[in-house]
């Protein structure tokens, strides 16, 4: 029995990441007309901070999404969610804070859903952890957010109801609250997603990678092999081809190697291949075929990061490894979205 490439929980989670990028583009928008329905100065400020936030982080949502390497598409429920709340929002039938009330909502539940994407993760995988880990900037701002949301909630609903402005303490306590999340935050890495350079992409990719053969190394189970190696393929596939794409062709002119790095890839590939179409079942046999192309790939992947990093480090300033990572993303994310077949080289 060939392998089976795709797997249902990595596709249910697929689907939790598309569901998290269609509620961010959600709570831009909201907040784009919050801070136009607001007249007072310390709630648009606020606003105005919480929308940088949220672009910067679709930004790395996109990343994860790309770095997880299974795509999937937000249901119909959710869809139709956003619809109504989007309606809601431009309504003026709802007063501020009954907006402001729904779009504190929408921040609990992207808050929740980047929590349990990282619970689920830690049952599905490790290389799933690997690729997911910038999420965790996501969920502090997230929850940091969500503690001056209640302090806007309290001040407007205070003006609603008295006509007077609410307690002077609020903000104070507002930034008590959120000062106590920090210590739950620790030392998230909270980078811009254009601060990531070429080098960070793909080291991030090479670190999935041998996290999914050590995964594999580790277990025994049929099951478990046919998921990480189908998933291994894919990400092993891919990132070689938006290498071929955007990476070698830039350091050919400063690497005289550039060619052998094409020709372990087509190696590396082959050998892929017919892993593809062995029986998991047998398992000494399967393993013992994926420990050779773990030898060659981590090979590869020493000599990338070793000659060609330095290559870029020394050849490229910081503008174009950042357009090249930005190249390398777009890339890898065209590529997901065809049919791996097509990637083939059978
Ligand atoms: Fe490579
Ligand atoms: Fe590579």
């Amino acid at each position: 029995m060939p392998i089976q490439l795709e797997n249902n929980k990595r596709t249910a989670i697929a689907g939790k990441l598309a569901e998290m990028k269609a509620y961010q583009n959600l709570i831009i928008a909201n907040e784009e007309i919050l801070i136009q329905a607001c007249s007072d100065r310390e709630l648009s400020n606020r606003l105005e901070d919480f929308i940088r936030d949220d672009r910067k982080n679709l930004g790395i949502l996109d990343t994860v999404i790309v770095q997880y390497g299974v795509k999937a598409e937000p249901s119909p429920k959710v869809q139709k969610e956003i619809e109504t709340v989007g309606e809601m929002m431009q309504d003026p039938e709802f007063t501020l804070f009954e907006k402001v009330t729904k779009h504190e909502l929408l921040k609990h539940k992207q808050a929740m859903s980047g929590i349990l994407v990282h619970k689920a993760a830690q049952v599905v995988g490790a290389d799933i952890e690997v690729a997911i880990a910038p999420l965790n900037t996501v969920n502090v701002e997230n929850r940091a957010h969500q503690e001056q949301l209640k302090g806007m909630m309290e001040s407007l609903s205070t003006l609603e109801l008295t006509g007077q402005p609410a307690d002077q303490g609020l903000w104070a306590r507002v930034q008590d609250g959120m000062a106590a999340l920090s210590g739950i935050a620790g030392s998230v890495v909270s980078r811009t997603d254009d601060e990531i350079s070429i080098r960070d992409v793909i080291r991030m990719d090479h670190l999935k990678v041998k996290t999914l053969f050590r995964q594999i190394k580790d277990t025994e189970d049929p099951q478990k092999l046919e998921e990480y190696f189908g998933q291994v393929y894919q990400d092993l596939s891919i990132h070689s081809e938006a290498e071929e794409e955007v990476l070698y062709p830039a350091v050919r002119p400063y690497y005289n190697d550039t060619q052998k790095l094409y020709d372990e890839q087509a190696e590396m590939k082959k050998m892929l291949d017919q892993i593809k179409a062995m029986d998991p079942n047998n398992t000494v046999e399967f393993k013992a075929a994926i420990a050779r192309v773990r030898e060659a790939a981590n090979a590869h992947m020493d000599e990338e990061e070793r000659d060609v990093f330095s290559y870029l480090k020394d050849s490229f300033g910081d503008e174009q490894q950042k357009q090249l990572a930005t190249d390398f993303k777009t890339a890898k994310s065209k590529l997901q979205d065809k049919p791996l077949s097509t990637t083939s080289s059978k």
